[in-house]
């Protein structure tokens, strides 16, 4: 398969291309090894898809959001999450449809903090239910027999350290653990998945 990844070269993308590393892989990002794109930019990304041309799998492993408490998070502050996490990644899917080939799939990333909250995680939150219930929904009307799923990380073993305060308690899980359930998204039959992996 011929498989686009955006955000290849980060903590959970660099071992998504393990995975998949018997594959054609297309690494992408802001300063991506084989194309640059920035999800926040409908242009890039329109540009990034010509550029590429036809792909079986888009799989994306970028997108952030500000962590603030609520009585903390302004519009402002609140915009990362829905311009990168949430907006990032559905139009990866909306500008791609006609980039994927019939059979394809799409497979984007939610986050832990959606089903189990911490302090500071309402807009990442926020973001990853969004993205969850596009893709439930979205499944369900694919074209030309698209699928699409998300995979909902816990926090990675790698992440950990950096992180540690705001998961108090959290069982961290190795990010190649995180990696199988994009390999499963990619070369399996589901669709309308969010893969759990805490
Ligand atoms: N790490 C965890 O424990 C964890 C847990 C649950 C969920 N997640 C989610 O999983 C995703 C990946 O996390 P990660 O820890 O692997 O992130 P990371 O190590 O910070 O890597 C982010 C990747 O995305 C690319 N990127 C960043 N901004 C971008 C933009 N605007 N447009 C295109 N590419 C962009 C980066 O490359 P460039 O700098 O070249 O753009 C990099 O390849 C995120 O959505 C995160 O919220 C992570």
């Amino acid at each position: 398969m011929r498989i686009l990844v955006v955000g290849a070269s980060g903590t959970i993308g660099n071992e998504i291309c393990n995975a998949l590393k018997h594959h054609e892989i297309i690494r992408a990002g802001r300063n991506g090894l084989d194309v640059s794109v920035d999800n926040t930019s409908v242009e890039s990304i329109k540009q990034m898809y010509e550029k590429i041309g036809k792909v079986d799998a888009v799989v994306n492993a970028a997108g952030g959001a500000n962590f603030a408490s609520v009585s903390e998070l302004t519009p402002e502050l609140n915009e990362r999450g829905i311009e990168s996490k949430l907006k990032g990644q559905i139009n990866l899917v909306l500008l791609g449809l006609d980039y994927v080939n019939d059979g394809g799939s799409f497979t984007l990333t939610t986050g832990v903090m959606m089903d189990d909250p911490i302090r500071m995680g309402a807009s990442a939150a926020m973001a990853n239910g969004g993205v969850k219930s596009f893709v439930k929904a979205a499944s369900i009307e694919m074209p030309r027999g698209i699928r699409i799923n998300s995979v909902s990380p816990t926090i990675v073993q790698e992440s950990f350290a950096r992180l540690e305060e705001y998961f108090v308690g959290f069982s961290p899980v190795p990010a190649s653990r995180v990696a199988l359930a994009y390999q499963k998204s990619v070369e399996g039959a589901q669709t309308g998945q969010n893969y759990e992996i805490y």
